[in-house]
C-alpha cells in the first residue's frame, strides 16, 4: 500500500528537499510513498499569473485567491484522505494526529503563503487546518515536510523492524530516556552503571524512572 502525498505551493522546487533523504528518501525509492505538487501560478490563465490580492477591507500583505486555489486542489482530485491547509490557526499537530494520517491512504497539503488564503476557499473545499507548533512560518512548505516526515516513518515498512519507536518519545506519552553508546567512558561521564548491568528488569526500570523526571522536568503538561 503506497501512502499519497500532494502538495499545493508556489514553491514546488522546495520538494522533496529533507524528504528525499535517509529513511524517508529510501522509501519514496522503495515505492511506499510518492509525492504530487501542483503549483498555483501554473493554472492562471491572465500575463502575470495572479495568485493572490489585496485583502477586502484593506489592511497590510496579500490573499490567495479562493477561485485559483479551489481550480488548483480540484485538479489533484486523484489524491485521497483529508485535504488539509497549513496555517498558525489549526488544530496542533502531534503524535495522535500523526498516526491518523498515516492510517489514511494520503493527504493534501495546502501550503499558504502571504497574510493567508481567502476564507470561501477553506469552506467550499473543506480544508482542515492545521499547525505545527505556536509560532509563525512563511509559509506551509516546512510545516508540510514536518507532517509528512513524522506521519510516513509510521507507515509499514518505512522504518524497516524497529519495535523501538513504542518507547520514542510521545508513544508512550512521555519523553525518552536519555540513550548511551561506546565509549565507556567520554571527557571523564560514564554510562551508568545500571545499563551495564546486565539487568533487564532493572534498566527497564531505571529507563522509566528517567522518562518520567525528564517529562516532569520539561514537560508536565503531558503528565495531566
Ligand atoms: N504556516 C505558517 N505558520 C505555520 C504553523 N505554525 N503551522 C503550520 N503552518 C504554518
Amino acid at each position: 500500500m503506497k501512502w499519497k502525498a500532494g502538495i499545493v505551493t508556489l514553491y514546488p522546487e522546495a520538494f522533496p528537499g529533507p524528504l528525499g533523504v535517509g529513511v524517508i528518501g529510501r522509501a519514496k525509492a522503495d515505492g511506499l510513498w510518492s509525492l504530487n505538487t501542483i503549483n498555483p501560478r501554473d493554472i492562471t490563465e491572465d500575463k502575470h499569473r495572479t495568485v493572490d490580492d489585496t485583502p477586502a477591507g484593506g489592511g497590510p500583505g496579500m490573499v490567495m485567491r479562493a477561485d485559483i486555489l479551489a481550480r488548483t486542489i480540484d485538479k489533484m482530485e486523484a489524491v485521497p484522505g483529508p485535504k488539509l491547509l497549513l496555517s498558525p490557526r489549526g488544530r496542533p499537530f502531534d503524535q495522535p494526529f500523526a498516526h491518523e494520517l498515516s492510517e489514511q491512504p494520503g493527504a493534501l497539503f495546502v501550503c499558504g503563503r502571504f497574510e493567508g488564503v481567502d476564507q470561501r476557499v477553506i469552506e467550499a473545499r473543506e480544508l482542515v487546518e492545521v499547525s505545527i507548533g505556536d509560532y509563525v512560518l512563511a509559509g506551509g512548505e516546512v510545516a508540510a515536510m514536518a507532517m509528512i516526515e513524522a506521519c510516513l516513518r509510521l507507515v509499514p515498512g518505512v522504518l524497516g523492524a524497529l519495535a523501538s519507536r513504542d518507547e520514542e518519545s510521545f508513544e508512550n506519552g512521555l519523553l525518552e530516556y536519555p540513550q548511551f553508546t561506546r565509549p565507556r567512558e567520554f571527557e571523564g561521564r560514564h554510562i551508568p552503571d545500571v545499563l551495564l548491568s546486565g539487568d533487564h528488569k532493572k534498566i527497564a526500570q531505571w529507563r522509566e524512572e528517567q522518562s518520567l523526571a525528564l517529562t516532569r522536568a520539561r514537560r508536565p503538561d503531558l503528565l495531566k
